[in-house]
């Protein structure tokens, strides 16, 4: 199995570019189910669940040409509208094909996920805004088996914000009959993205970016050439990394303005940030102070970066409090990273981290995609060597992140 190896203590230095968004490129490739006509989604990373979502789509019929970056689909001849549990056990946004699937065919076969590392994550509200909209719903040997014979436009309120649950509501509505309003809606930028795509295929989306989204039903969807917006978690862990190992780190295609709150927790950390129309460069002269830091829907505090945020903390001056309020169990790299020495309590869902001086080099396991972000942080700035096992995890959602590191000066190798 491969592992990570970093020798830390090098701040990072120099130039990336920012990949396409992961969570951006799940819901469109699985948004060309909602046509028969030719996809073509560009700017995607390459990635281990883009690969999966992906041999999905294939498994139903979908004819899908990978190119570096690109996706061409075609949903002409979808056979099977069914998402097994071995590719959604290995991938939850597998739910993703569950709204258009039942739109555009009135028939899905789609596995419940199941248990995962970051705790419960139940599709209810998924399942609730389809049956609001006239759908069948059978829970039927781990299965949901969704039916109708066209969807209605509805008004759904999701009691939580679900960025997932938003997307697969907002994909289904587009092929109703009549208008459907989406309230407490997520508004995450990479549902904003999505809808941008499927106005581009012809629908009738309102109120995309705000909690409140309308969606008026059309007969078709047609097809569409999108670019995938770029990934604001991944710009999110590269500032972090360079603001942990004191480094100076420019971010090229940064999508700077979704990443206000992020941006606020780095300067607040002693961070000098400049930044440009799509260039976010961040200097970090001392050690970083701590900050503390409550995970929200956004436009609040990601949870998808509060472990890198552990991390940081882990090595700055003072204690900071790390509270996170949408995932139970999203702790699981504090363990690893009190085996580098870093001094981290916790108290329900907080997190306090007392910053220590120095990290020291050990063998620490991935959990979850997050959480190895958080133990890449860390190794850069220990001493010595850290080797960090199940990087699987890592290359769910960073593309080749020890050459792109390397590129910034880092001492890190894939090993085996
Ligand atoms: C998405 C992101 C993930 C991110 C998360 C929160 C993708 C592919 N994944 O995950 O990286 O960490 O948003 O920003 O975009 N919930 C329910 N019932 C539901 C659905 C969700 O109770 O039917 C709860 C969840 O348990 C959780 C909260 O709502 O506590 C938010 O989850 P949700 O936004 O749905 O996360 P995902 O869409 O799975």
């Amino acid at each position: 199995m491969q592992k990570l190896s970093i020798h830390g203590g090098v701040p990072l230095s120099g130039e990336v570019r920012v990949a396409g968004a992961k969570n951006a490129s799940l819901p469109i490739l699985a948004a060309a189910l909602l046509t028969a006509e030719p996809v073509r989604v560009s700017n995607v990373p390459e990635l281990n669940d883009v690969g999966t979502m992906i041999r999905l789509l294939e498994r139903m019929g979908v004819a899908a040409r990978r190119t570096p970056h690109a996706v061409d689909l075609d949903a002409s001849a979808v056979s099977q509208p069914f998402a097994p549990y071995e590719l959604v056990k290995t991938m939850r946004a597998s739910i993703l094909a569950l709204g258009p699937l039942t739109a555009r065919f009135g028939e899905a076969r789609v596995s419940l996920p199941g248990g995962c590392a970051i705790g419960e994550r139940p599709v209810d509200l998924h399942i609730k805004g389809l049956a609001a909209m006239g759908a069948t719903i059978a829970i039927e040997a781990g299965y949901i088996h969704a039916t109708a014979s066209r969807l209605q436009g509805a008004r759904v309120f999701m009691e939580t914000v679900t960025v997932t649950g938003t997307e697969n509501l907002m994909m289904a509505a587009c092929l109703a009959r009549g208008e459907t309003v989406l309230e407490n809606a997520a508004r995450e930028p990479e549902v904003v993205d999505l809808a941008r795509c499927l106005i581009a295929m012809g629908a009738r989306i309102k109120g995309h970016g705000t909690d409140v989204i309308t969606i008026e039903g059309v007969e078709r969807l047609h097809g569409v050439e999108h670019a995938v917006m770029p990934d604001r978690i991944e710009a999110g862990t590269f500032l972090a990394a360079a603001a942990a190992t004191r480094g100076d780190v420019t971010l090229a295609k940064a999508p700077v303005a979704s990443l206000d709150a992020v941006l606020e927790k780095l300067r607040e950390a002693g961070a000098r940030i400049d930044v440009g129309a799509d260039f976010i460069r961040l200097r970090m002269g001392a050690r970083p102070k701590s900050v503390s830091i409550r995970t929200a829907p956004y436009p609040g505090f990601p949870t998808d970066m509060q472990a890198q945020f552990i991390a940081l903390n882990a090595v700055a001056e003072g204690t900071a409090f790390v509270t996170e309020t949408i995932f139970e169990n999203r702790f699981m790299h504090v363990q690893e990273l009190r085996r580098l020495g870093a001094a981290i309590d916790i108290e329900g869902n907080t997190a306090l981290v007392h910053g220590v001086e120095k990290l020291t080099g050990a063998a620490v396991m991935a959990t979850d995609l997050r959480a190895s972000a958080s133990l890449v942080i860390a190794g850069l700035v220990a001493e010595g060597e850290t080797v960090i096992d199940r990087i699987y995890h890592l290359d769910r959602g960073y593309e080749r992140i020890e050459a792109r590191l390397g590129q910034l000066g880092a001492r890190i190798a894939r090993v085996s």
